[in-house]
């Protein structure tokens, strides 16, 4: 796939316009972090790394908005644009990772705004870059797990769009073909958002990699079937006890559970928050009218029928078989002695 976000030479910020998919590619060109937080609001693009990069590209245009102004004020205002940036989506910890890091750089060299532009959109293109390579990492250590002829069920997208190429859940399918391994995939279509169906199926196929897409309630009998024989999702946060990812994540690890099919999770350790627990996260709702009406197109549910939609799952550790980061595999348990400070 192609990349989903890029920092282009005349300084804008180029993604995917992920709300078109599947039936156009289309690419959006923004010069204005409001405008690239809104992107993120309205989900143009979406995926907790994705998000991240493109907060830290965000951050990157508002300093070439102010670096003409005297350092305080330069200051002032790119903590009202960290704070416009922040409120977009409150669950995926990579916007807030991607923030408090280009802030580092920030408070570290608060002399001449002109300068700090330059570092900060380097850095932000540096993030880019790690991205990609901590999803290739993630693909090694996660294609360990899957045997020739596998079929694996993933939720939502947590692919190359998801990312800025690669992916994290789609990682390890990616690197166990590219070992010669024949995999194929099973993607819940993931209402309300369709990411699934739209996303998850469009860059697989874009990638020729054999892919099946099935209604969300569909994999529980699939697994006793014995038709997949992995999960792996992805994540937008991960806590001392829980991971957080797309609704509907939590029924998938239970019916995983229940029928003892292994289910997997993809972390870049830019999600894992692991000095919080699952009390502490901030569950995003999202306008109802996503659950009211199909893609905002066709209503579905009657006139004055309230709708809920939380779009976060919380999925308990003893779900997990596994975590993926780009360092190893490794248990709950694991992942809290190597990562918890
Ligand atoms: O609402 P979305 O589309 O941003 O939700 C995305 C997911 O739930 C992904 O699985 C998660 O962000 C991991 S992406 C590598």
């Amino acid at each position: 796939m192609i990349p989903s976000i890029e920092w282009t030479h005349d300084n804008k910020v180029k993604m995917i316009d992920q709300t078109l998919l599947p039936h156009k590619l289309e690419f959006l060109e923004l010069e204005d972090y409001r405008d690239v937080a809104k992107s993120i609001k309205v989900m143009n693009i979406r995926g907790a790394p994705a998000i991240g990069v493109a907060a830290a590209m965000g951050m990157a245009l508002a300093t070439i908005e102010y670096r003409t102004l005297p350092k305080e004020e330069f200051l002032k205002r790119m903590e009202e644009a960290a704070d416009v940036i922040r409120s977009t989506r409150p669950t995926a910890s990579n916007l807030f990772w991607a923030v408090n890091r280009i802030w580092e750089i920030l408070s570290s060299f608060p002399d001449n705004p002109s300068n700090i532009s330059e570092l900060v959109v380097e850095e932000a293109k540096l993030m880019a870059q790690e991205d990609v390579n901590v999803n290739k990492n993630i693909g090694k250590n996660g294609a360990t797990l899957l045997e020739d002829g596998d079929v694996v069920l993933t939720h939502c997208n947590a692919g190359s769009l998801a990312t800025v190429q690669y992916g994290t859940a789609l990682a390890p399918i990616r690197s166990a073909i590219e070992g010669g391994k024949k995999i194929s995939v099973i993607a819940d279509e993931t209402r309300p958002r369709l990411q699934g169906a739209r996303l998850t199926a469009y860059e697989l196929q874009y990638d020729k990699i054999p892919v099946k897409v099935i209604s969300d309630t569909s994999s529980g009998l699939l697994m006793r079937l014995g038709k997949i024989n992995k999960v792996i999702v992805g994540t937008d946060r991960v806590t001392s006890d829980a991971v957080f990812n797309k609704i509907g994540t939590y029924l998938v690890a239970l019916a995983a559970y229940d029928n003892e099919v292994p289910f997997y999770v993809a972390a870049p350790t830019s999600t894992l928050s692991l000095q919080e627990t699952a009390d502490d996260v901030t569950i995003e709702q999202r306008d109802s009218s996503e659950v009211k009406n199909v893609l905002g197109k066709v209503q579905i549910v009657p006139d004055g029928v309230e709708c809920l939609n939380y779009a976060f799952d919380i999925t308990p550790f003893r779900l997990v078989s596994a975590i993926i980061t780009e360092d190893g595999v490794f248990t709950p348990e694991e992942l809290l002695k190597k990562y918890k400070r």
